[in-house]
C-alpha cells in the first residue's frame, strides 16, 4: 500500500530517488521488523512459516536427503485438520518446506486426522509410512502410504495404500488407545517387527506386531513391554545402542554387546528404559530401573519435550532424535502469532560410558551457524554476575564449564531420593546456597526484571555428592498468563570433575544440556522486555562459595534458511 501510494504520487526524478532510498532501507530493515513483530519466532529451531505443528513423524535419511514429517494443521494455528507436513534438508539445519504428504480425507480410515507414525526403509530401498488414522467414528486404525515416485529425490508425493486400514484395534483395546506405529526392525528370522502404543487393563503397553512383507502384520501374543504403573503409552520408540562409543545403529542391525532402548511418552514426558533384547524370542528385559519404579528413572528431557522420534542416519552412522516442544502461552496468543509449536534442535543420542543412561548432544552441523565468538578461561566468580557481551544474546550457543574446590563444605541433604524438580522450585535461583545456584542467566532484561536461570547446586548426600540441574522460568516474563514452570534433574556425575552446561538460546526456547548431555532440559519463555537486542546473557553465582569458570565459549548464531521449495 505504501509503495503504491509512493508510485502514484511520484512526479519526477527526485521523487523516484527518494522512493528508491526508502525501498532499499525498507528491505534492509524487514528482518529486524519481523523480529519486532514476532519476537518469539526462532532462528535455528525448525518451525513452518505459520500454523500448528506437533509431533515429529517419520524422520529419515534417504538417498542423500534428510526428511522430516510432522503433525501439521495446514489451515490454522490450533490443533485440527491433522496432516503430515513435510520438509527436506541436506544438513539438518537449513530446510525446504514442501506440501503436506498425507491429508485427512478417507472416511474409512483417516478423515479425523492423519496421526503420528514412522517410516521404515524396507530392504534398504523402499520407504513406507506406517501411520495412525482416525476414521469417521474416531476409531484409531493403522495405515500405510508409499512414495509415488522413487526417482523423485524429495519424495514429494505419497499415496495411501488401497488396503487401508491394515490394522484395527483388537477386542481388548479401546478404539481411542491404539496409535503411533514405530519404525520396523527385522529379526534373525527375516520378519519385520513394529510396536504400537496402547493401554490394556489400564497398563501402558507397547503392542508387538510382525510381518514378512511390511504390509500384512500379525499381533504377537505378548506385548514387547508394558507397565502396571503408567497409563496409555504414546509414540513408543525401540532401537539398539552400542555399548561404548557414539556410533548409532540401524533398527535391524545386530551388533556385538548391543543394548536396546525403549521409549514411551506419557504424563507429558519422555521416559526410557535400557535393556537386553532376545531376537529369537522377542523378549525385552529391562536392566536397571523400569518405568515409574522409582524417581530415578530417566527422561530424554526434564522440560518441555514430547512425542519424540529417532532415526538412524546412515550418512554419519549416528542415531538422531527430534522432539516436539510445545508452547507455554495461550491459544489466543497462538492465534495472534499465527503459529504454534517447535521442534527441538536435532540431537545425536548414544549410550553413556556407564551403560546406565543415554547421552544427547546437538548434531555437529550446528557449528555451521556459529559466527562471532567470545571466550573466557579460568575466571573466578565469587558471587554476583558476569555479563557476556559482544554476542547476540537472544540467538546464541553457549558452552561453559565450572570447577569447584572444597567440596566438603557442600550443603547436606538427608535423602538421595528427593524429587529434583520440587527441589529446584523450593530453591529457585534467588535462594542462596553454598555451592550454587551457579550457571547462566539467559534472556535477561537490563535490570534483571526478566531472566531465565539455568543453574546447578551441589549437595552432599548420605552416600555421595548430588549435582542438581535446574531451569527456572519463574522470572522469564513479566507477562502473567504464560507458563513459568521450574524444571529439575540430578546429573550422574562427580562434582570433583568439571560441571558443564551447554545452552542453545533461540528467542523463545532455551534448550540446555547438562554434564556433557547426561541431562537435557528444554524451556519455552516469552520475555516482554528481554527480546532481540534487549536480551542479555550472564554467568552468575548466588552461592557463598567461590566457583571457577574453567572455560566459556559463546557464539552468536546465524539464522537457518527455512523456506518454501520453489
Ligand atoms: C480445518 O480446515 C477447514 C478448511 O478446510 C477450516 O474451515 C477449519 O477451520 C479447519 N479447522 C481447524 C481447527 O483449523
Ligand atoms: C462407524 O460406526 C457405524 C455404526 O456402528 C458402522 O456402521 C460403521 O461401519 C463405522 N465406520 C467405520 C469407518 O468403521
Ligand atoms: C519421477 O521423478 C523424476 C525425478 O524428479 C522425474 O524426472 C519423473 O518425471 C517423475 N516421474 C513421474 C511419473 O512423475
Ligand atoms: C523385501 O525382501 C523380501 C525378501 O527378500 C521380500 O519378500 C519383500 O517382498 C521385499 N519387500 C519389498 C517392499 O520389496
Ligand atoms: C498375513 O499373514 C498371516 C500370518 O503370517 C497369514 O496367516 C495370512 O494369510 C496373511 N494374509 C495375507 C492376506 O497375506
Ligand atoms: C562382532 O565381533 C566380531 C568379532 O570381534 C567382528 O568380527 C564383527 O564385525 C562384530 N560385528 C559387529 C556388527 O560389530
Ligand atoms: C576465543 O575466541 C576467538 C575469537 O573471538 C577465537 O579466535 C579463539 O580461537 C577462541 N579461543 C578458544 C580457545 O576457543
Ligand atoms: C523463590 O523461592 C523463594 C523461597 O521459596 C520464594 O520466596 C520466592 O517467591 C521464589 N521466587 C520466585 C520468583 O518464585
Ligand atoms: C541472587 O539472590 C538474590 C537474593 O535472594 C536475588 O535478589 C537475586 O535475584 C539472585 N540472583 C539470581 C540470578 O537469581
Ligand atoms: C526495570 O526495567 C524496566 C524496563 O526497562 C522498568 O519498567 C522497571 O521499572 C525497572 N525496574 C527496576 C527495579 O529498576
Amino acid at each position: 500500500m505504501w509503495l503504491g501510494r509512493c508510485l502514484r504520487e511520484m512526479v519526477g526524478f527526485w521523487v523516484v530517488c527518494v522512493c528508491l532510498v526508502l525501498i532499499v532501507n525498507g528491505v534492509k530493515d524487514a528482518s529486524e521488523e519481523d523480529d519486532q513483530l514476532q519476537p518469539y519466532r526462532t532462528a535455528f529451531h525448525f518451525q513452518p512459516l505459520k500454523n500448528w505443528m506437533n509431533d515429529p513423524n517419520g524422520p529419515m535419511y534417504f538417498n542423500g536427503v534428510y526428511h522430516l514429517f510432522y503433525q501439521y494443521n495446514p489451515y490454522g494455528p490450533l490443533w485440527g485438520n491433522i496432516s503430515w507436513g513435510h520438509s527436506i534438508s541436506y544438513d539438518l539445519i537449513n530446510w525446504f518446506l514442501l506440501q503436506p504428504v498425507l491429508e485427512p480425507n478417507q472416511p474409512n480410515y483417516d478423515i479425523n486426522g492423519c496421526l503420528s507414525g514412522s517410516i521404515t526403509i524396507l530392504n534398504g530401498s523402499k520407504p513406507i509410512i506406517l501411520y495412525t488414522g482416525q476414521d469417521l467414528n474416531k476409531s484409531q486404525v493403522q495405515n500405510i502410504a508409499f512414495p509415488t515416485n522413487l526417482s523423485d529425490p524429495f519424495l514429494r508425493n505419497w499415496i495411501k495404500w488401497s488396503g487401508n486400514p491394515f490394522l484395527t484395534p483388537g477386542n481388548d483395546i479401546k478404539p481411542t488407545q491404539f496409535r503411533d506405529p514405530s519404525t520396523a526392525w527385522m529379526g534373525v528370522d527375516g520378519k519385520w517387527r513394529i510396536v504400537i502404543g496402547s493401554e490394556i487393563d489400564g497398563h501402558g503397553t507397547a503392542l508387538l506386531y510382525s510381518s514378512t512383507d511390511g504390509i500384512n502384520w500379525t499381533r504377537s501374543e505378548k506385548p514387547l513391554h508394558f507397565s502396571s504403573k503408567t497409563g496409555m503409552w504414546e509414540c513408543p520408540d525401540f532401537y539398539p545402542v552400542g555399548n561404548g562409543g557414539k556410533r548409532g545403529f540401524d533398527t535391524s542391525e545386530q551388533g556385538n554387546n548391543t543394548m536396546y532402548v525403549l521409549k514411551a511418552s506419557y504424563n507429558n514426558r519422555e521416559y526410557y528404559v535400557i535393556g537386553n533384547y532376545d531376537e529369537k524370542t522377542d523378549r525385552f528385559g529391562v536392566v536397571g530401573n523400569d518405568f515409574m519404579v522409582s524417581n530415578t528413572e530417566f527422561q530424554y528431557d526434564y522440560g518441555r519435550f514430547y512425542a519424540s522420534k529417532s532415526f538412524y542416519d546412515n550418512a554419519k552412522q549416528r542415531r538422531v532424535i527430534w522432539g516436539w516442544v510445545n508452547e507455554g502461552d495461550s491459544e489466543s496468543d497462538a492465534v495472534k502469532k499465527g503459529w504454534s509449536g517447535l521442534q527441538s534442535f536435532p540431537r545425536s543420542v548414544w549410550l553413556s560410558d556407564t551403560g546406565k543412561q543415554l547421552v544427547q548432544w546437538p548434531v555437529d552441523e550446528i557449528e555451521k551457524l556459529r559466527t562471532k565468538q567470545v571466550n573466557i578461561t579460568n575466571r573466578e566468580l565469587k558471587g554476583g554476575t558476569l555479563e557476556i557481551t559482544r554476542i547476540t544474546a537472544s540467538q546464541a550457543d553457549v558452552e561453559v564449564s565450572f570447577s569447584l574446590s572444597n567440596l566438603n563444605k557442600a550443603e547436606l541433604i538427608d535423602s538421595e531420593t528427593v524429587d529434583p524438580q520440587l527441589l529446584c522450585a523450593q530453591k529457585n535461583a534467588s535462594v542462596s546456597g553454598i555451592f550454587g545456584p551457579f550457571g547462566l542467566l539467559v534472556l535477561a532484561s537490563n535490570n534483571f526484571t526478566e531472566q531465565t536461570a539455568v543453574f546447578f547446586r551441589v549437595f552432599k548426600g548420605p552416600n555421595k555428592f548430588l549435582v542438581l540441574m535446574c531451569s527456572d522460568q519463574s522470572r522469564s516474563s513479566i507477562a502473567e498468563e504464560v507458563d513459568k514452570s521450574i524444571y529439575g534433574a540430578f546429573l550422574d556425575l562427580d562434582p570433583h570433575h568439571k560441571i558443564s552446561l551447554r545452552t542453545l538460546i533461540d528467542h523463545s526456547i532455551v534448550e540446555s544440556f547438562g554434564g556433557e548431555g547426561v541431562a537435557c532440559m528444554t524451556a519455552r519463555v516469552y520475555p516482554k522486555l528481554a527480546t532481540n537486542k534487549e536480551a542479555k546473557l550472564y554467568v552468575f553465582n548466588n552461592g557463598t562459595e567461590t566457583i571457577s569458570i574453567s572455560t566459556l565459549n559463546a557464539w552468536s548464531m546465524n539464522k537457518a534458511q527455512i523456506v518454501p521449495m520453489a
